[in-house]
């Protein structure tokens, strides 16, 4: 099967988001990776609301919103009023996860978890089987163009595992650092969809970039 493949924007320029949202709709991207930082979850802020809105305008494909705040319960219903099709919520940030994912879902919004590096992926035996999408962190999370976390390959290996004892139908995805050199490493331990931010936004052709990662077999 082929990867699913979601560009971050974090990595788009900013001052021509609508050109490289038009590039993303050309291309053989799956989903838009939408990163939303507040300064306290994680030590950066990207954006808001506003931009979120300029980006549901001009995207034709899956907007796969990654949540890297505190307390994300109460923006859920915003986040889907903007566009989300997916929310995906930070394991370290939820103190009662099973009952964010419920409401992520009573939305009628594929729900997912993202989970910090330190993070062990046991931690989700619990809930793995109410999950559309689980986030695995190869950087930890906050900004673009990071070193991938080598470890991630075992990490998703061990994940999967867990989702096939559990009988559970989510998907991995992998956040962080993802090149064409690890892409293939992280598919055959189990990833169904790759993150890319800073390696399809800093090529001088992301959509060649894009074309080569979802035609990794
Ligand atoms: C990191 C974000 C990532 C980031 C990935 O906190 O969650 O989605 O944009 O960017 P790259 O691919 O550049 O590591
Ligand atoms: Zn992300």
């Amino acid at each position: 099967m082929k990867p699913i493949i979601a560009p971050s924007l974090l990595s788009a320029d900013f001052g021509n988001l609508h050109r490289d949202c038009l590039l993303l709709n050309d291309s053989e991207a799956d989903w838009f990776h939408i990163d939303i930082m507040d300064g306290l979850f994680v030590p950066n802020i990207s954006f808001g609301f506003p931009v979120l809105k300029s980006i549901q305008h001009v995207a034709t494909k899956p907007m796969d919103v990654h949540l890297m705040i505190v307390e994300p319960d109460r923006y859920l219903e915003t986040f889907k009023e903007y566009g989300a099709w997916q929310i995906s919520v930070h394991i370290e940030a939820c103190t009662h996860l099973h009952r964010t994912i419920q409401k992520i879902k009573s939305l009628g919004v594929k729900a997912g978890v993202a989970v910090n590096p330190h993070t062990s992926v046991t931690l989700l035996e619990d809930i793995i089987g109410e999950l559309d999408l689980v986030i695995l962190m190869s950087v930890n999370p906050g900004f673009g163009g990071q070193k991938f976390i080598e470890r991630t390959y075992e990490k998703t290996a061990r994940l999967k595992e867990l989702i096939l004892k559990n009988n559970a139908s989510c998907l991995i995805e992998i956040d962080g650092g993802v090149n064409i050199q690890n892409a293939p490493l992280l598919l055959k331990a189990g990833a169904d969809a790759l993150v890319a931010g800073n390696f399809v936004f800093s090529s001088s052709n992301p959509l060649q970039t894009i074309t080569a990662l979802k035609s990794i077999v």
